[in-house]
């Protein structure tokens, strides 16, 4: 296993390009199940997970090629096998975005059960409720989850007791060619969702309150494929704006927007951040000074996204003052608190609350990463520390962020990637 070397004290500076986003390109590509036509996916990231997904439809006999600039296309005309394998769903939950869209185009899906991960148990019981009350029936069997529609799929009335980023993809996927209107109350307003209802209305897909907690679809019998770019991802900007913050350097970040994270600017303002922003880009200037500690709770959007908690919790390690974070989405996302704690950080876990007393510098020590975002934030603490950090296991970061050492590179870190 590979691992990233980073000697800690540089200042970044510099300007960088933000990658499409991964949380979008995942349910954009399980949609293509969707259409009677092939589809043409843009923007899509360099990532182990997109390749993953690229697999899993091929697996199932779905035309998939790749032209020179990563645009995708894909053609489910030749899809002959409706399962999606152990193998590949146990190195990506997200694999469970095939099922809504598999069972209302093609009435039969069988998606092995996504086990849990680092940062918590992860279950899917409301995506396989919304769709036993879409008239499915879903039976567990071996490891595999079975499901089955005689005939579309019916429009129902779902209220999702929790809000589900995946549990809301994979039931308005599943809505889209239901035999008439679903509604889908406490549905997620994540931008990533936003960005797969647009994809689904350049489809052909008949879809009200995007954007809001409640989605109103009325079904239709069949979409049709089209040319779709995903959008910026919100967590790869809002990771390279909190190094830039942690070690009190500037940063200019391309092809995004401000509208996707303003909880996470908010924050990063409150931090002592000089924020300047245009249509596709985002400037941080710290002018050299160190961070202010920020409290900060996590809650679905447009509240504080737990994908930026670990990053915030390695900036408050080396800021002035002391700042609460607060986990509320996932059970065990505190996890790297160890890890920053074996650099010299001062944290204090009280259940799902963090107490980080700023200290002046890290000290650089091997390391582990447990899972993506706790992986970003190491390489956080490694860019802030004094002397060497080796980040281990760096193929969770691998899956979330496109040639990270390359653009931390251009903004002047010192970090290089060896193989184990
Ligand atoms: C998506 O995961 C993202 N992944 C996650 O990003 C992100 O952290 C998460 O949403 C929250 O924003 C992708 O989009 C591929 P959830 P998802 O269903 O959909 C509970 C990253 O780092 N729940 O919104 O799996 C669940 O336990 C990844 O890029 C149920 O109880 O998250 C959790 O407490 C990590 N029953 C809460 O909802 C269900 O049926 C939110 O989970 C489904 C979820």
């Amino acid at each position: 296993m590979d691992k990233l070397i980073i000697k800690g004290g540089n200042r970044l500076d510099g300007e960088i390009r933000i990658s499409g986003a991964k949380n979008s390109g995942l349910p954009v590509l399980a949609a293509t199940l969707l259409a009677e036509g092939p589809m043409h996916i843009c923007n899509l990231p360099h990532l182990n997970d997109i390749t993953t997904m690229l697999a899993l439809l091929r697996c199932m006999g779905v035309g998939v090629t790749i032209d020179e600039r990563m645009c995708v296309e894909v053609d489910p005309g030749s899809i002959n096998d409706f399962t999606a394998p152990y193998e590949l769903v146990k190195t990506m939950r997200a694999s469970i975005l095939v099922l809504g869209p598999m069972l209302a185009r093609f009435g039969t899906a069988n998606v092995s059960f996504p086990g849990g991960c680092a940062i918590g148990s992860r279950p899917v019981d409301i995506h396989l409720r919304g769709l036993e009350a879409m008239g499915a029936t879903i039976e567990v069997d071996e490891g595999y989850i079975r499901a089955r529609s005689s005939g579309r799929l019916k429009g129902a009335h779902i209220f999702m007791d929790t809000v589900t980023v995946g549990g809301t993809e994979n039931l308005l996927m599943a809505a889209v060619l239901a035999d008439g209107k679903t509604v889908l109350e406490n549905a997620a307003r994540e931008p990533e969702v936003v960005d797969l209802a647009n994809c689904l209305v350049a489809m052909g897909a008949d879809i009200d309150g995007i954007g809001s907690d409640s989605l109103t679809i009325r079904g239709r019998e069949r979409l049709q494929g089209c040319t779709y770019s995903v959008m910026p991802d919100r967590i790869e900007t809002g990771t390279y704006l909190t190094a830039a913050a942690a070690v009190g350097g500037r940063v200019k970040l391309k092809d995004t927007r401000e509208g996707l994270l303003e909880a996470v600017l908010l924050k990063l303002d409150e931090a002592g951040a000089s924020l300047s922003m245009g249509d596709n880009w985002i400037e941080l200037d710290m002018k050299g000074n160190r961070p202010r500690a920020v409290n900060l709770k996590t809650a679905p959007y447009p509240a504080f996204p737990t994908d930026m908690q670990a990053q915030f919790t390695a900036m408050n390690a080396v800021a002035e003052g002391t700042g609460t974070v607060i986990e509320t989405i996932f059970e065990n996302r505190l996890i790297q608190i160890h890890e920053l704690n074996r650099m010299g950080a001062s944290i204090a876990l009280e259940g799902n609350t963090a107490i980080v007393t700023g200290v002046e510098r890290l000290k650089g020590a091997p390391v582990m990463a447990t899972d993506l975002r706790a992986s970003a934030s190491l390489v956080i603490a490694g860019l802030m520390a004094e002397g060497e950090t080796v980040v281990d296991r760096i193929y969770h970061i691998d899956r979330g962020y496109e040639c990270i050492e390359e653009k931390l590179q251009l903004l002047g870190a010192d970090i290089r990637r060896v193989p184990d």
